[in-house]
């Protein structure tokens, strides 16, 4: 006769501990969660200039902005204001040809000092220091975005991080009744298949910034299959009753 595979237990079959067990993982690890959302946020928001987090970000985030150094970002957005537009002119121009410090002392070092050294002397730490050659150069550098030896450190940390939590979520998460069993196979298979084409754009997108859409696209399906294991596992280690009677005419031997 067909029934339910052998080796499946519903978590109403389990002992009181082991339920409690599971709840214990499943709080933590959706706290855990909700912390990464915050930090996901807080590190890529507002890089284009817009506030929130958009496509746009996560590009600029792993690509960098070659359009312009920080320095330069500034005069054209927040800073625009503070200087007449030949003087932005003369200071684009120095960035253009490379930085050079004999012209910087000559001709660029005025203007600052003038212009900007009133707020930017170095003693607010949230904003540049632009008093000196040395200070005014780390302003001056094109944004590359992450390098590469971020990336790997990263790419390893996250492939054993995010196996783990989703090897605790999807063996707490087979003990629950979910049909079809493909679908239910799916939703455990899909952050891991996620994960790996997530990092893997990581290093597209530094290449190409119009990857950015697969590394959100693949965050938003890890998102959204931790969702689903998280909310039908605890909704059925606490009030789905389960019998086993019930289910022995099923077809599927899965
Ligand atoms: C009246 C004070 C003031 C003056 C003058 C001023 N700034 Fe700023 N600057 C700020 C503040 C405050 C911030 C941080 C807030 C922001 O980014 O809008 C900032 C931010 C910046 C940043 C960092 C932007 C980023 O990437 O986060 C740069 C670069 C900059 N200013 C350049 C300049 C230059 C160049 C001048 C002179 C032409 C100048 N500032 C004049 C107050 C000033």
């Amino acid at each position: 006769m067909a029934q339910v595979h052998r080796m499946f237990f519903h978590y109403s079959e389990f002992p009181l501990s082991m339920r409690t067990l599971f709840t214990g993982t499943l709080l933590v690890l959706g706290i855990g969660y909700l912390f990464a959302m915050i930090h996901i946020y807080n590190s890529h928001a507002g890089r284009d200039g817009k506030p929130g987090i958009s496509v746009e970000d996560v590009a600029i985030a792993y690509s960098g902005n070659k359009e312009a150094t920080r320095l330069e970002a500034a005069m054209m957005g927040p800073m625009s204001g503070m200087l007449p537009n030949e003087e932005r002119g003369a200071i684009s121009g120095w960035l253009r040809r490379g930085v050079d410090e004999k012209e910087f002392e000559e001709k660029i070092k005025p203007i600052i000092e003038k212009r900007c050294v009133a707020c930017h002397d170095g003693s607010n730490p949230h904003i540049p220091n632009l008093d000196g050659f040395e200070h005014v150069q780390e302003t001056a550098e094109i944004d590359t975005g992450m390098n590469i030896s971020t990336l790997v450190r990263v790419s390893h940390i996250h492939m054993f991080g995010i196996t783990f939590i989703f090897f605790l979520m999807g063996t707490i998460f087979s003990h629950a009744y979910v049909r079809p069993v493909w679908f239910k196979s799916v939703v455990i298979a899909t952050p891991f298949l996620a994960v790996v084409i997530d990092i893997f754009s990581w290093y597209l997108t530094k290449l190409h910034p119009g990857f950015a859409i697969i590394v959100v696209g693949s965050g938003g399906l890890m998102g959204m299959s931790f969702a689903f294991q998280w909310i039908v596992s605890m909704y059925q280690i606490w009030f789905y009753k389960y019998s086993h009677e019930k289910h022995e005419h099923e077809a599927t031997l899965m």
